[in-house]
């Protein structure tokens, strides 16, 4: 699938150009035609039997998000981008599992004694509530990094924002039930000036051979 028009950023620049943004360009907004592309190449990102435990909720009106600044430890960037995503993950996104399982064996990935075996695999990693947030989180924030790489590569700067009161920002949204607010994700053409980056933990301290540790 392509979604036209391309993006032809080199991916090395992508990136190492990508930076949280904590200036952006104030009034600006994000055509329809970004939006579509921003979230449908973010759909692609991988999930674990592809459940895709993600959804995302855009707010652009400047009076909602006059109202979250304060949930968010008052951060600037809530008001000031174009607009706030919030990633939400699903910790019971085997709602779906019948109809991605049917894919599954449609697309010839499985045959019917391997969806036995899948059945069994979703009640035994669905039924722990810690494994049921791993997923949940994993999967929305795999979702999110390719949501930020795809905006760099359109031209936009975002910011990641994890500082926020849950349960303000949960109601803000209305997320209720098995979803959860992953992170919060301002966004829109950035100003430029920003700090440097910081410094990255070197290859030969976060690279293991063979096996964790380095003792
Ligand atoms: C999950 C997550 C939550 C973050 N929350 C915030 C935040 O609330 N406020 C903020 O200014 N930066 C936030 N950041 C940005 C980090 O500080 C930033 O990614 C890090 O310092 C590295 O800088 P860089 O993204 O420019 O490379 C967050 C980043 C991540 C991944």
């Amino acid at each position: 699938m392509q979604i036209d028009p391309p993006l032809t950023a080199p991916f090395e620049n992508v990136v190492r150009e990508r930076r949280s943004v904590h200036r952006f360009e104030p009034g600006q907004r994000i055509s329809k035609a970004q939006w579509r592309k921003l979230f449908e190449l973010s759909a692609l990102s991988p999930s674990s039997w592809n459940f895709q435990p993600w959804d995302f909720v855009v707010v652009e009106d400047d009076d909602r998000r006059r109202e979250l600044r304060p949930l968010c430890w008052n951060q600037s960037q809530i008001v000031d981008s174009a607009a706030v995503i919030a990633v939400i993950g699903d910790k019971n996104p085997h709602r779906r599992d019948e109809e991605i399982f049917a894919q599954f064996l449609e697309n010839g990935y499985i045959d019917d004694a391997t969806l036995q075996a899948y059945r069994g695999a979703v009640d035994v990693v669905y039924h722990d509530d810690a494994r049921r947030i791993e997923h949940a989180v994993g999967g929305a924030c795999l979702a999110a990094m390719t949501l930020m790489l795809t905006a760099q590569a359109m031209g936009l700067g975002t910011l990641p924002i994890i500082g926020f009161d849950p349960s303000g920002v949960r109601k803000f949204f209305n997320v209720t039930g098995d979803y959860m607010v992953a992170m919060l994700i301002a966004i829109g053409p950035a100003k430029g000036g920003e700090l440097p980056r910081q410094q990255r933990r070197p290859f030969e301290d976060i690279v293991h051979w063979d096996r964790f540790g380095n003792l």
